[in-house]
């Protein structure tokens, strides 16, 4: 998708499709009070083309409500879409982010390859930086869909994406919002071209190669390491995993390091990249198995996240850590009751960890990315991974799971949530969980029980993260979309690459 900023009023605008957005203005309550859909923009001329069925109470302005006009008089545009809000009381940042991509879905499948958006004027009280970029990011993640294998693929690409800005505006804020749009917007979409891989078409190997070919794009530094390595490291955890299976494992390294930035932070994104999950000899049931492709979602979002820092250039160190392996059963795979010893971090053993469940391997290979991420310096710690099934009966479709033990590293996160549109719910770890997962025979086990298995989950990993400032982002229930929605297709959703970029963005100096 190609993208432009034009400076101009929207009735100019010579396009096949011109959008504008509209919030209902409404403020009254009960049956007699009529919707007041009223359009975000000065334009006279497109007031005036919208006027009659503004009038006519057919469109009302909900959240994604769109209604087209064809030959709409008075402007250079052959069609003008108006795209709801919702009631402007209640309007944010996300509603437009979402506008854009009810824009594109719009476009997308009646063959109409171009499309012209004028950004929201008087709209709240966000910045137009905010905006534009939310627009930009709004049109990626309408434009992603997920037929990569379908001979004769559906609706293809919306090839040409213009913002449209008011002539007056404050130029060089549209500009940056714009420019970090298209970042943060083709990041997400590579998370979620990687999370679409089948698991034939994308083992722990390939996902390294895709990794590094993208750092080479960008500029950031790789390594990609395999089973010789995590001998030498002596991840226990994370070979105990990978063991079962013919594809080797692959740890990916990368590392940003902006010019000038020698002390400070070092913010260490950890991501799960099991690249098939069977669950092993604990193995899953048939149903609904060929999702667990998209069990190196978090993984993905710490790769797009990375594209997005190395872009974006924010004056912080990163590295970035995913453990990239299948889970397999086999005659060599790991089994209920084996012993493993994982990764040591400064002059202590490894912890013995009693497998309970080899279908709870996701923590295995994070226990020891985090001390890796640690034993490379991290100071502050980020990981991502589709960890639970428990965590989406929580939660639902709707938040994901956020875990952390330093509070104001929390609040530091929570706050670039109002940027990201994310919704993370903050969730309990504590001694009582940790109780849960004490061993007989060792020093943890990697299952506690039918009962709280988000926190349990989360709590083993704490164990390895320590005192290091750690958030914890559960996933599973957000990673992959089951139904179509008006502004993203069903498929791999790119959550946590906004929110992940945020947070790494604020240690900047
Ligand atoms: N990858 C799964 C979690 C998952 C479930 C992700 C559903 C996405 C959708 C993870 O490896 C797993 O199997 N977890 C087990 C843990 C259990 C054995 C303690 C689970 O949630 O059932
Ligand atoms: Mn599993
Ligand atoms: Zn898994």
């Amino acid at each position: 998708m190609r993208t432009t900023l034009s400076f101009a009023s929207p009735a100019e605008i010579a396009t096949e499709l011109l959008a504008v957005l509209a919030v209902d203005t409404q403020t009254e309550k009960g049956p007699a009070a009529k919707p007041a859909p009223t359009l975000l923009t000065s334009d006279h001329a497109v007031t005036a083309a919208a006027a009659a069925v503004l009038a006519s109470g057919e469109f009302k302005a909900g959240a994604n409500e769109t209604l087209l006009l064809h030959a709409p008089a008075g402007l250079a545009a052959k069609r003008l879409l108006i795209v709801g809000l919702g009631k402007q009381a209640k309007a944010a940042l996300h509603n437009v982010r979402n506008a854009a991509g009810t824009a594109i879905r719009f476009t997308k499948p009646r063959g109409i390859r171009e499309l012209a958006l004028a950004l929201p004027e008087n709209f709240s009280e966000s910045l137009p930086l905010a905006e534009a970029r939310a627009i930009v990011e709004g049109a990626f993640v309408g434009d992603f869909d997920p037929d990569t294998y379908r001979s004769e693929r559906k609706d293809v690409s919306v090839q040409s994406f213009t913002v449209v800005a008011p002539a007056g505006s404050d130029r060089a804020a549209i500009e940056a919002g714009f420019n970090e749009g298209v970042i943060v917007g083709e990041s997400q979409s590579f998370t979620r071209s990687l999370v679409n891989e089948p698991g034939n078409k994308l083992t722990p190997t390939i996902m390294g190669q895709r990794a590094a070919a993208m750092a080479k794009e960008v500029g950031l530094a790789c390594e990609v390491h395999s089973t010789e390595k995590l001998r030498e490291l002596k991840m226990g955890a994370f070979l105990s995993v990978s063991q079962g299976s013919a594809e080797p494992p692959a740890l990916i390294v990368l590392r940003y390091e902006p010019e000038g930035v020698k002390d400070g932070p070092i913010i260490g994104l950890v991501g799960k990249g099991i690249t098939f999950d069977t669950g092993g000899i604990s193995i899953k049931p048939a149903d609904n198995m060929e999702k667990m492709k998209y069990d190196m979602a978090g993984g993905a979002a710490m790769l797009g996240a990375m594209r997005a820092i190395a872009l974006l250039k924010p004056k912080v160190r990163v590295i970035a850590i995913v453990c990239a392996s299948e889970n397999m059963p086999d005659g060599k795979a790991y089994k209920p009751g084996d012993v493993v010893t994982a990764m040591p971090f400064a002059d202590r053993p490894g912890k013995t960890i009693d497998i309970i469940n080899t279908d709870a391997e996701g923590r295995l290979v994070l226990a020891d990315g985090l001390t890796y991420a640690r034993q490379l310096g991290a100071t502050h710690l980020i990981d991502a991974a589709t960890l639970t099934g428990a965590i989406g009966v929580a939660l639902g479709q709707i938040n994901a799971g956020a875990f952390s033990n330093h509070d104001t590293t929390f609040e530091q996160f929570k706050t670039g949530l109002a940027v990201s549109g994310e919704k993370f719910w903050r969730m309990p770890l504590g001694d009582e969980y940790a109780d849960l997962i004490r061993s007989d025979i060792g020093d943890i086990k990697n299952t506690g029980g039918r009962f709280g298995g988000a926190s349990t989950a989360a709590e083993f990993l704490h164990t390895f993260a320590e005192d290091t400032p750690w958030i914890h982002l559960d996933i599973a229930g957000m990673a992959w979309i089951d139904e179509n929605r008006p502004y993203i297709a069903k498929g791999p959703s790119g959550f946590a690459v906004r929110s992940i970029l945020e947070w790494a963005k604020s240690y900047a100096s």
